[in-house]
């Protein structure tokens, strides 16, 4: 891993930066770039008018890692209510979340109860629930939903990270179930042994990855190509001779253009916009992920005035 990525995440998991750093101006003026806003409102907005660019759009409410049941309990309502406010608005916004903010450091059982709430409710409104994947001890538990929620529902998605070494081993697992899959490089700080390293190893892997998924998916299942790395996503369209069967999912306010593009051009896409007031350690992750462009506007942000 990059000097500055590791030490990024480093920062994105120090206790005292975490309660520091987002009270500086120039941090939130930094977050920016990558939310519409802190409330649901504020992405409701910007899915409205992304939607009218025809950009199709999924809602993730930022926090992870809660305390208590109560609060996984709170959460899981928020999310009922996001999918009913979705609907009531006419918008094709699909919903991804973390398990740990609906309780999977507490208590599967728990956790597995709120999920099927939140997947019922979907279901309800024909729309779609989506696993993240977090960081590596969390891989197992999110999988154990996954296949728990999957047989139960067709309307459910799981992330899967490429840089993981052992992803092509739960994929020959979850295959069967006709999975819908979000594949991703990964973004969190893990040991060296359960990972590849390389930038060009992990597109490989990344690369393999998508072609056996597309190979073996079968009719419910969905492959969406969850990166801003166009020429990788070039590359295995240039494999499959062309780019039905996938769909590309991006962060919102990252590449925006080249998802419209291709969006133009008839590929499915989606724009993942995040929103919340715990934005602190995803609004890291994503400064780790382009430490150069990111440090830069970051430090144009602490010399601007007002
Ligand atoms: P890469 O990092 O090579 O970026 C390609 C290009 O995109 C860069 O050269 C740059 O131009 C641009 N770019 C990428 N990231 C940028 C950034 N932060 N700021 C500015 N420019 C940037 N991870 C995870 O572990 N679990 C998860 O559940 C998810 N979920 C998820 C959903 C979606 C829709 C996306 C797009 C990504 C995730 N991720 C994730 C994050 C993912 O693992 C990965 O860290 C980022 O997507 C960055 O890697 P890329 O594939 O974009 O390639």
């Amino acid at each position: 891993m990059g000097l500055a990525r590791s030490t990024i995440l480093w920062v994105a998991d120090n206790r005292r930066l975490r309660e520091h750093l987002p009270r500086y101006r120039f941090v939130r003026r930094s977050v920016a770039r990558f939310m519409p806003g802190e409330s649901l409102d504020d992405a409701l907005e910007a899915a409205r008018r992304l939607g009218d660019r025809g950009l199709p759009t999924m809602f993730t409410a930022l926090g992870e890692n809660v305390n208590d049941l109560s609060e996984a309990r709170s959460v899981k309502e928020h999310y009922l209510e996001v999918f009913d406010r979705i609907a009531a608005a006419g918008l094709d916004t699909e919903v991804s979340v973390k398990p740990t903010h609906l309780g999977l450091d507490l208590d599967r059982e728990t956790t597995l109860a709120n999920l099927e709430e939140l997947a019922a409710k979907a279901a309800e409104h024909d729309n779609w629930l989506w696993l993240d994947m977090e960081s590596a001890p969390y891989v197992d538990g999110t999988l154990e939903l996954y296949g728990k929620l999957r047989s139960g529902q067709p309307n459910v998605g799981i992330c899967l990270q490429a840089y993981l070494k052992r992803t092509a081993r739960d994929l020959d697992d979850l295959m069967p179930l006709d999975p819908t899959i979000r594949l991703v490089k990964g973004a969190y700080r893990e040991p060296d042994e359960i990972v590849f390293r390389s930038r060009a190893a992990i597109s490989e892997a990344y690369r393999r990855l998508a072609l056996l998924i597309l190979a073996r998916k079968g009719q419910v299942g969905r492959l969406a190509l969850g990166t801003h790395d166009v020429d990788l996503i070039r590359t295995i369209e240039a494999d499959l001779g062309g780019h039905d069967g996938f769909e590309v999912h991006m962060l919102y306010g990252i590449r925006q253009n080249d998802l419209l593009r291709m969006t133009a051009g008839g590929v499915k896409a989606r724009s993942l916009i995040a929103y919340g007031t715990y934005w602190y350690p995803w609004f890291m992750r994503r400064i780790a992920e382009n430490p150069t462009k990111n440090i830069l506007l970051a430090l144009r942000n602490l010399v601007a005035r007002g």
